[in-house]
């Protein structure tokens, strides 16, 4: 019977453990994560989502109270496009990230940051050139393009000096979206160094619509694979949305994935970003408590936990402080729901948004609660202790549990 430790992932010259911790928006997937799956001899994702906010908290900045203060004449202004990010901040902040957490890499594997290119941040391709630039400039291993997959992002780096030699990967969810991105990049005459095919189970925003239940992680992988061989492309794939187990891992590596890449487990891990009582609430998550809805203003649907303070949540916006989603128009679809429950309820002290949720607002202070479809099981993968509360996991131990178990089974900690 194989484990995850008998196969390696080979990216250039780099040999690793073929576990790979996904990105997880709003610093869930902290730089704390990540380096122990570097440490361990995997990858592991930090995340540029909100970056200007994430450095606020972590390094001690000021970008989101200088930004409110520079706009806060439009708080209340239903239009919103005049609210601009300075491209300088957005630099510096993750600068200050990947800078921070690159200093304190050890052992073998590798640091790579995800970014949503749905992100769109008021002005898509110029801060999304910032992000990537700045992300290659210090030094990060690798750079995951996520959520939106911005065909031309390719282009937007192609004259900077580690272009070719930092690691690139996409996230797609179809043969369709990975060909389009290969024909529109092939103009820069660089693959995709790896491929991760994410699933319909994964957390976060999915890449399908409502009808996500239809298809299958193994089925999409199948296919991929069979593109790249037909196109003659030799591009590690590697399978993300619902490998709970290192047996499940095995199964797609011993058909051909180079690696797999998981998160939900991690999300109760102690070096995991949400804080201790929200861990609480994955641990204690039944299946039935896990909804797929549309309230994310990105147009994706996104899955997370039922009782999240976010859903039905209806606050005012805030993107004269954040203003992460306003598309290259300066919109965002809860701005527009915002709008119109306040012009049906005029003289309400607060009105209440249940089709679309302020995602800003809400991820920054971990309220929405975004999980794999199988969060639902790590109530199995600890103990629950005398106080009722389940116990905290160390990355460690869940990367271990990874690497080395077999017949299905979760060691407990
Ligand atoms: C809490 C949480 C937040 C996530 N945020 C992001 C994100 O910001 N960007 C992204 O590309 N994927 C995100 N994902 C998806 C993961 O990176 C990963 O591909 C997927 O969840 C793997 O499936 P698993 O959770 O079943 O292991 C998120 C997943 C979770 C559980």
């Amino acid at each position: 019977m194989k484990r995850v430790d008998d196969f390696r992932l080979r990216l250039g010259k780099h040999e690793l453990v073929p576990i790979m911790i996904g990105g997880m928006g709003v610093d869930i997937s902290t730089a704390d994560l990540a380096l122990e799956a570097a440490r361990l001899g995997g990858i592991g994702h930090i995340s540029d989502a909100m970056i200007n906010t994430v450095a606020d908290r972590r390094y001690e900045t000021k970008y989101v109270k200088e930004k409110l203060a520079l706009y806060k004449y439009n708080v209340k202004n239903e239009d919103k496009a005049v609210v601009q990010f300075d491209l300088g901040t957005v630099a510096e902040a993750t600068r200050l990230h990947i800078d921070a957490t690159m200093a304190r890499k050890q052992g073998s594997g590798l640091v790579f940051i995800n970014c949503m290119e749905k992100l769109t941040m008021n002005a898509p391709k110029e801060t999304l050139r910032v992000r990537m630039r700045t992300a290659l400039d210090c030094g990060i291993d690798g750079i995951t393009l996520a959520a939106g997959l911005h065909l031309g992002s390719f282009a937007l780096i192609e004259d900077h000096p580690r272009f070719r030699d930092a690691k690139l990967g996409i996230i797609v969810s179809s043969v369709r979206a990975l060909s389009l991105f290969l024909k529109k990049s092939s103009r820069t005459n660089r693959l995709p160094d790896y491929i991760v095919v994410e699933g319909p189970l994964a957390g976060g925003h999915l890449g399908f619509g409502m009808d996500w239940a239809k298809y299958d992680l193994a089925t999409i992988v199948a296919e991929v694979m069979a593109h790249l061989k037909s196109e003659h492309l030799d591009i590690p794939v590697i399978p993300a949305g619902g490998i709970f187990t290192g047996s499940d891992a095995v199964a797609f590596l011993e058909s051909g994935a180079a690696a797999v890449q998981v998160a939900t487990r991690f999300t109760v891990a102690e070096e995991c970003g949400l804080p201790a009582e929200v861990k609480q609430e994955y641990f204690k998550a039944n299946e039935d408590d896990i909804v797929v809805n549309e309230i994310s203003p990105t147009g994706y649907p996104m899955r997370m936990i039922r009782s999240s303070p976010a859903i039905g949540d209806g606050i005012r916006p805030n993107c004269e402080a954040y203003g992460y989603l306003l598309d290259a128009n300066g919109k965002c679809s809860y701005v527009t729901a915002y709008n119109r429950e306040v012009a049906a309820h005029p003289g309400a002290r607060k009105v209440k948004v249940t089709d679309k949720t302020c995602l800003c607002t809400h991820m920054r202070n971990f309220d929405l609660w975004t999980c794999g479809q199988l969060t639902w099981r790590l109530k199995d993968t600890t103990h629950r202790l005398a106080d009722g509360s389940y116990e905290i996991l160390s990355a460690e131990h869940i990367f271990k549990d990874y690497q080395f178990s077999t017949d299905n089974k979760v060691a407990l900690p």
